[in-house]
């Protein structure tokens, strides 16, 4: 039987420096595709996914993730004013109900391991998801949606297939055994070379994982690149915790590269009823030019 998952963690602390000079003054995670932040994708996701509350991890620079969830009283009568009745409901589904939401400083971004301890005394002793933004998920049943219905327990982590060169950009999974889309993992490294690295199915930014994941990176080790590593408080785990990868249906965009995001912005835009047609006339004017 799965298990309920009720809070995520968002991990918005990094300092986005593959995508300067954007993000000197911007959070990454508030770059749009096509007309929506990558962070609100994140928080629809989790929501659809039946997450009820919302623990962001930010740092210096932040603050337009809190005032993008936040009320906007200028906005709402404007829009009022001008009769702009869809926009004005737009802009109120996205407010999280009072409370559900909350806001943990991670002071110096020393790694997404790092980030996700700073939650700690947010979450408790129950199992959390944990969804980084700039990875983005286009799919018929949400990526996290098809985690949840999937995690019975321990850590579960989402996997895919990656060229064998670019595995030292990932955590990679090293797996004792498949049954469906489920996967059982004996191991996992972060950024190995491609002839270290034990498989090329690799983590990407979605994992429901135990609670006792908090007193690994306690320790605060230091790991690959000198960050404080999600991937090595898992290693940690296996053998004490169940541990799976789940093989996520659907497209992945690495949003935290410019190639991928723009990848992502043509993807969601063509998938878009009111844009799709004009932006595939756009697509095919260029191509033709070259
Ligand atoms: P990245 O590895 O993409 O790092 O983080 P980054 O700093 O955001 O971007 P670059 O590499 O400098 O361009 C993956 C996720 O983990 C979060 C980031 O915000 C992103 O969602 N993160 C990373 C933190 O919250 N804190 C950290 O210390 C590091």
């Amino acid at each position: 039987m799965s298990k309920r998952v009720r809070k995520a963690i968002f991990p918005v602390g990094g300092l986005g420096t593959r995508f300067l000079p954007a993000t000197k003054s911007m959070p990454k995670e508030m770059l749009p595709v096509v007309d929506k932040p990558l962070i609100q994708y994140a928080v629809e996701e989790a929501r659809a996914a039946g997450i009820e509350e919302f623990i962001f991890v930010t740092g210096r620079g932040k603050s337009a993730i809190e005032d993008h969830f936040d009320f906007s009283y200028e906005l709402d009568r404007v829009l009022s004013e001008r009769g702009r009745v869809k926009d004005v409901q737009q802009i109120k589904a996205l407010l999280p109900q009072p409370g559900d939401i909350a806001y943990v400083r991670q002071q110096e971004p020393l790694g997404l391991g790092h980030a996700v301890w700073c939650a700690r005394n947010l979450v408790d002793n129950e199992p959390f998801a944990v969804l980084l933004a700039d990875d983005l998920v286009l799919a018929s049943k949400p990526c996290l949606s098809q985690l949840t219905a999937a995690y019975t327990g321990g850590n579960l982590v989402a996997a895919m297939e990656v060229p064998p060169d670019q595995v030292s950009r990932y955590g990679v999974l090293d797996v004792a055994g498949n049954e469906g889309n489920l996967i059982k993992v004996k191991g996992i490294v972060e950024k190995p070379a491609p002839k270290d690295a034990p498989s090329n199915l690799c983590v990407i930014g979605r994992y429901v994982l135990d609670p006792s994941v908090f007193d690994h990176l306690a320790r605060l080790q230091r790991g690959a690149g000198g960050e404080i590593q999600l991937t090595d408080a898992l290693a940690a785990m296996v053998g004490q915790v169940p541990f799976h990868g789940y093989r996520f249906e659907g497209t992945r965009f690495d949003c935290g590269d410019k190639v991928g995001f723009f990848e992502a912005n043509v993807a969601f835009a063509l998938e878009r009823p009111d844009l799709g047609e004009s932006v595939r006339s756009v697509i095919q004017r260029y191509a033709k030019k070259k």
